[in-house]
């Protein structure tokens, strides 16, 4: 409340420095911006689940059969392996999805984004040290850290009706 008188005086003394015509420079420094202390995905988790999680984590899995070869393929899986990172931060705040605020609400729910967070960072690691054995038991925990949330908290069908590609096989390269 108090913040917000102090935001309304502040404005008050804007307008009024407004309307002169010199440029006072005020010997205060200004202080920086606040960051918003709930901060709400512009989009829904289910959306970050398909474009982002669902994405990054296919290429980890697959480096346990097609090893990456070149430079850049080791260049590419780091930022696979920052985007779980990244991803595991996000998702611990909701989105625009139907029951995003209570999701993120939950303590397990917590538990698992920071769970797939730390997967990330571990993954990192795995990949600078061009470690695959490591990228492999990671794919594993990967796999037990979406699985773990999924049956927690997903229903039958996702809320908003998106589904992720399936992730391919072994089979399905060459
Ligand atoms: C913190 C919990 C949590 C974690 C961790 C998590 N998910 Fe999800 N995921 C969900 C929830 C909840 C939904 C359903 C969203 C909805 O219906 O709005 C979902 C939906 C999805 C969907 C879209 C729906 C579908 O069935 O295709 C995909 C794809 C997906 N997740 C993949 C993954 C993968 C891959 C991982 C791990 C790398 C993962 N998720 C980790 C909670 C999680």
């Amino acid at each position: 409340m108090r913040r917000i008188m102090r935001l309304v005086l502040l404005s008050v003394a804007v307008a009024a420095l407004a309307g002169c015509s010199e440029p006072q420079t005020s010997s205060a420094p200004s202080e920086p911006p606040a960051i918003p202390e709930a901060i709400r995905l512009p989009v829904s988790l289910n959306e970050v689940m398909v474009a982002l999680v669902n994405d990054a984590a296919d290429p980890i899995w697959m480096a346990a059969w097609r090893e990456p070869q070149t430079d850049a393929d080791w260049r590419e899986l780091e930022r696979r392996a920052l985007q779980i990172q990244l991803a595991g931060a996000l998702i611990a705040h909701p989105g625009t999805g139907a029951l995003d605020e209570q999701w993120a609400a939950k303590p397990a729910w917590m538990q698992w984004s920071n769970q797939l967070r730390n997967t990330g960072a571990d993954a990192i690691a795995a990949v600078q040290n061009r470690d695959l054995d490591a990228i492999g038991n990671i794919g594993d925990q990967l796999v037990e850290v979406c699985e773990g949330c999924h049956i927690d908290f997903k229903l039958p069908f996702p809320t908003g009706g998106q589904f992720g590609e399936l992730s391919p096989t072994p089979s399905d390269v060459e």
